[in-house]
């Protein structure tokens, strides 16, 4: 590259720094097929490609005469560069389309209007700095005007135009803009979008566009390439914003050096600058601030940088380096907004992978509060979230989190909740705020602890997870392993899901969403057992792998223990001891486990047991010699 600019006269080069420099706007398109979306982005491609031809054309013919064709091929870069800012890390369709003038970059993300698309909307949504919804000026506001304008304010952009095109169809009529912007305007007010501007235009015609129509003299506003030059880009607004750098990766080539690094989320940082490390509260100064392999006195959001600090302070990946007098604050249980992404609903009870800035952790979600009608924000009684769906619910997390609430910061407060199974994103959200139980509930630290009672019990504790279809065995097999244990002085307690579902979970049925809640509390109950020095057994369907693992997760290693009661469903149904499967055969009983509500079998269960080929206590004995093999209980 160096060789090649040095080859490149010095205006051009010129050029392509303020290229370079130059501010990138992103905005987002909404409206459908008919409002002339299409035609609309057309012509704002082919005008500004236009004017940006003009530019590339006298580059080339300046470039020829330097003997040099490095002008357009650092623009063919350039746009290179800016095809690779369409990760977004949701594998979710959005049409981006890249395009430039004299004073800015654009990228346009395009999303279909339908209901349907609500997901793709918010994708697109999510990174853009303005929204340009388009409407018929014949139609007016349609329901899912209305739907886009909601999703964008919930999304927190502040500046929204209304492109009321089609204008040639009215006659150019000053009253049918008025009474369309009238009602925008009024409707836009109640949704909280700060700033709204109207343009009457004309994809077709072009009038407004670009150039300034002789057919609107009462309209004084911009045309609409003057609203998207000067509309202020986020990464303006950001600056100004409290400083925050969310630490990608710790960058430590040698002994003599640490520095953390990451794109600097908002406000400015100068080398001398105090810094605080969240969540962990500590805090240091900073010594060298690296753009790169330059050393910079100054940096500001936008940038990425890897900063060292004075004091060798613990750092890690996903932390949040601020200022002490505006840090960002702490917590692990949040009320959110969150939209749903996925076929599969939205579970309470049930644990994802939250990503948050550069920060994973796990989050359970609580009962959902309500759900919004996208048309109009009010508020709906619901206990799941179905795809393309917004609501608000309580998350819980496993450890605290440095956070910004996402109204005050787009970046700190938004996450994606992703499936552990299956590592797609299935929702997205924002962070309300930080629920005050979880600031005013400590963990009680208790002086008679797990080790204490299991050294009088003479025994570790553990968790012995079965799991396997209705009628399979696993009550017979864990009651027979029970007795052994018992009587050879272990202390024991078993868990049947019949039975706890008399009491502890009588208010829950079989429904995804119960049978994740039923086994979260079994799994929370179990828990306390091993505390208290207990073997637990563990008697229940656990049909879905998800919810096993969170159950794995609250324990730590080696104390937890999946025994797969393998058997068939041809074989489990063909005992039907309880004559339920005759049931739901016949139609009587939904939902019912290996009929109409899906089994997952455990594909890592530390015990299997094949119980075609043996009998319930020979398997009981089986497990037992496991355990002895383990070292979990000594011989007799
Ligand atoms: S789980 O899926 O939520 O883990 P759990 O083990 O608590 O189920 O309860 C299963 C027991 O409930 C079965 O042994 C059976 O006796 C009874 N049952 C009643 N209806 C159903 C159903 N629809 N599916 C499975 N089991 C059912």
């Amino acid at each position: 590259m160096a060789e090649q600019s040095d080859a490149i006269p010095g205006e051009v080069r010129e050029y392509l720094e303020s290229q370079q420099r130059k501010r990138l706007l992103r905005f987002i398109t909404c409206g459908s097929v008919d409002d002339g979306k299409s035609s609309l982005i057309g012509r704002l491609l082919y005008d500004a490609k236009t004017l940006f031809e003009d530019h590339l054309e006298a580059l080339q013919r300046e470039s020829r005469q330097a003997g040099s064709t490095g002008g357009a091929l650092d623009f063919a870069r350039l746009l290179d560069g800016l095809s690779a800012e369409r990760e977004q890390g949701i594998t979710i369709d959005v049409a981006y389309r890249f395009f430039a003038t004299d004073k800015r970059k654009f990228i346009v993300a395009d999303t279909p209007g339908h209901e349907q698309y609500t997901r793709n909307m918010v994708t697109g949504a999510s990174t853009a700095d303005a929204a340009l919804i388009l409407v018929d000026a014949r139609k007016g506001l349609l329901t899912q005007t209305r739907r886009h304008s909601t999703i964008v304010s919930l999304l927190g952009l502040r500046d929204v135009a209304l492109a009321v095109n089609k204008m040639d169809l009215v006659d150019y009529s000053e009253r049918r803009f008025e009474e369309i912007r009238d009602e925008y305007l009024e409707f836009a007010q109640r949704i909280g979008i700060a700033n709204v501007a109207c343009l009457p235009i004309s994809a077709v015609n072009g009038d407004n566009v670009v150039d300034r129509s002789a057919r609107t003299p009462w309209y004084r506003g911009p045309t609409l390439l003057e609203y998207l030059e000067s509309v202020e880009v986020d990464e303006d607004r950001m600056q100004r914003l409290p400083f925050r750098l969310p630490v990608q990766w710790v960058n430590r080539p040698n002994a003599d050096f640490r520095g953390f690094a990451g794109l600097i989320a908002s406000g400015a940082l100068r080398v001398g600058d105090p810094v605080r490390v969240g969540p962990a509260g500590t805090q240091s100064v900073v010594t060298r601030i690296l753009g790169g392999d330059r050393d910079l006195p100054v940096a500001v959001a936008g940038q990425s940088v890897t900063v060292t600090l004075r004091d060798e302070i613990d750092v890690s990946r996903g932390d949040v380096l601020s200022h002490p007098d505006s840090a960002p604050a702490v917590a692990d249980e949040f009320e959110a907004t969150v939209v749903w992404m996925h076929e599969q609903p939205m579970l309470r009870g049930r644990s994802y992978v939250m990503k948050i800035a550069t920060k994973t952790v796990a989050a359970t979600v609580m009962p959902l509060k309500y759900k919004l009608n996208v048309n109009t924000l009010e508020r709906l009684a619901a206990t799941s979230l179905e795809i393309n769906e917004i609501g608000v619910c309580d998350l819980e997390l496993d450890r605290s989190i440095a956070f910004d609430p996402y109204e005050e910061n787009r970046t700190t407060g938004a996450f994606i909740l992703i499936d552990r199974m299956t590592h797609q994103t299935v929702g997205a959200g924002m962070l309300r705020f930080a629920l005050r139980r979880s600031q005013n509930v400590h963990w009680q630290a208790l002086d008679v602890n797990k080790v204490a009672r299991a050294r009088l019990k003479g025994h570790d504790p553990c968790v012995l997870w079965f799991t396997g279809l209705s009628g399979a065995g696993k009550s017979t097999i864990a009651n027979f392993l029970e007795k052994r244990l018992h009587a050879r002085g272990r202390h024991t307690y078993l868990l049947d899901g019949d039975n706890v579902r008399h009491g502890l979970n009588k208010d829950l049925g079989f429904t995804d969403a119960d049978r994740v809640e039923n086994i979260r509390r079994v799994a929370e109950v179990a828990k306390l057992m091993v505390d208290a020095g207990l073997i637990v057994l563990v008697s229940f369907i656990s049909p879905f792998s998800s919810e096993r693992r969170m159950a794995r997760a609250l324990f730590a290693d080696g104390e937890f223990l999946e025994v797969y009661v393998d058997t068939p469903l041809a074989v489990a149904e063909g005992r039907d001891v309880k004559g339920l499967y005759k049931k739901a055969r016949q139609g009587q009983l939904r939902n019912f486990t290996g009929i109409d509500s899906p089994y997952e079998a455990p594909e890592n269960a530390e015990i299997r047991v094949d119980t075609t080929s043996i009998g319930a206590e020979e398997a009981a004995l089986a497990i037992l010699g496991e355990l002895e093999r383990r070292g979990i209980v000594v011989g007799a």
